[in-house]
């Protein structure tokens, strides 16, 4: 089973796309997807059909309930959606750092430190899944320090703009520690992202990102991956013209996953 984790410490640079593409992308090769959304906005697990009034995150990471009480099927007729399992979101999950101090005693006895609750959790779902997709919310919080700690990559979606390329120096520090710490097989991969290659700037910026970090194959601003999510059909369904496809197809290739 392969942990992955999208992120970045920035809003709307393409994390929640990047899930969704990607679980769907697998799903429809076969493997069995376990998508994990740990965002309280909860826009993936939307984009998967599901709504939920509260969600048992915290609960299920604590150990109060087990993964089958969390865990439920993709909403989408296509035959790929039967490959696909869900851990929704709500917007209580917000409240998951004062919920965790709360609990000290059980996480203490559950995993000895809060960042080791998702992978302890994960160890037990093993059999069950070949990969597990996780999207994460916009900060370096409790969520994504556990996503860290219990995968095996991070990918990146980076717009080429000075503020996401700050934020990603923070990201990189936390990467490095984590680790250092608790993961020290954890890669990463950054993917430009919603990239609009006509600007001189971007391709300067891109430019020089790559003279920092090694980067894939971009995925650029198209209208058909805002179509993809509006009509909740992944972007390998649409036509061969499309864009979005090709650039979809490109990145899985140069990550490997296949
Ligand atoms: N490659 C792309 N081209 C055009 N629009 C995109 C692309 N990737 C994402 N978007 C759109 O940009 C917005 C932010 O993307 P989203 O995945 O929600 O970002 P995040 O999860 O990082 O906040 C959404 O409306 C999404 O549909
Ligand atoms: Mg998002």
């Amino acid at each position: 089973m392969e942990v992955i984790t999208v992120a970045n410490n920035k809003g709307g640079v393409g994390k929640t796309m990047q899930c969704y593409q990607l679980a769907c992308h697998l799903a429809n090769k076969g493997h069995k997807v376990l998508v994990i959304d740990l965002d309280s906005q909860a826009n993936l697990s939307s984009t998967f059909g599901v709504q939920i009034q509260r969600t048992l995150i915290p609960e299920w990471l604590i150990g109060d309930v087990e993964a089958e009480e969390v865990v439920v099927a993709s909403a989408g007729d296509e035959e790929f959606h039967h490959n696909i399992s869900l851990i929704p979101s709500s917007r209580h999950l917000a409240n998951l750092a004062k919920l965790l101090i709360l609990s000290e005693n059980e996480v203490r006895r559950n995993a000895g430190r809060k960042e080791r609750l998702l992978r302890k959790r994960l160890e037990k779902l093993t059999d069950h899944y070949d990969y597990v997709v996780i999207d994460t919310p916009p900060m370096l919080g409790d969520e994504l320090i556990m996503a860290l700690v219990a995968s095996n990559r991070i990918l990146i979606p980076t717009q080429a703009q000075d503020y996401s390329i700050d934020g990603l120096e923070e990201l990189m520090d936390t990467f490095e520690i984590i680790r250092e710490t608790e993961n020290p097989k954890l890669e990463f991969s950054i993917i430009p992202s919603m990239v609009n290659a006509r600007r001189k700037i971007e391709k300067q910026r891109m430019g020089e990102l790559a003279s920092s970090f090694h980067i894939t194959t971009p995925v650029r601003n198209l209208v058909d991956m805002q179509e993809s999510i509006s009509t909740k059909k992944p972007i390998f369904m649409l036509g061969s013209k499309s864009q979005g496809k090709k650039d979809y197809e490109a990145l899985w290739a140069s990550l490997n996953l296949q």
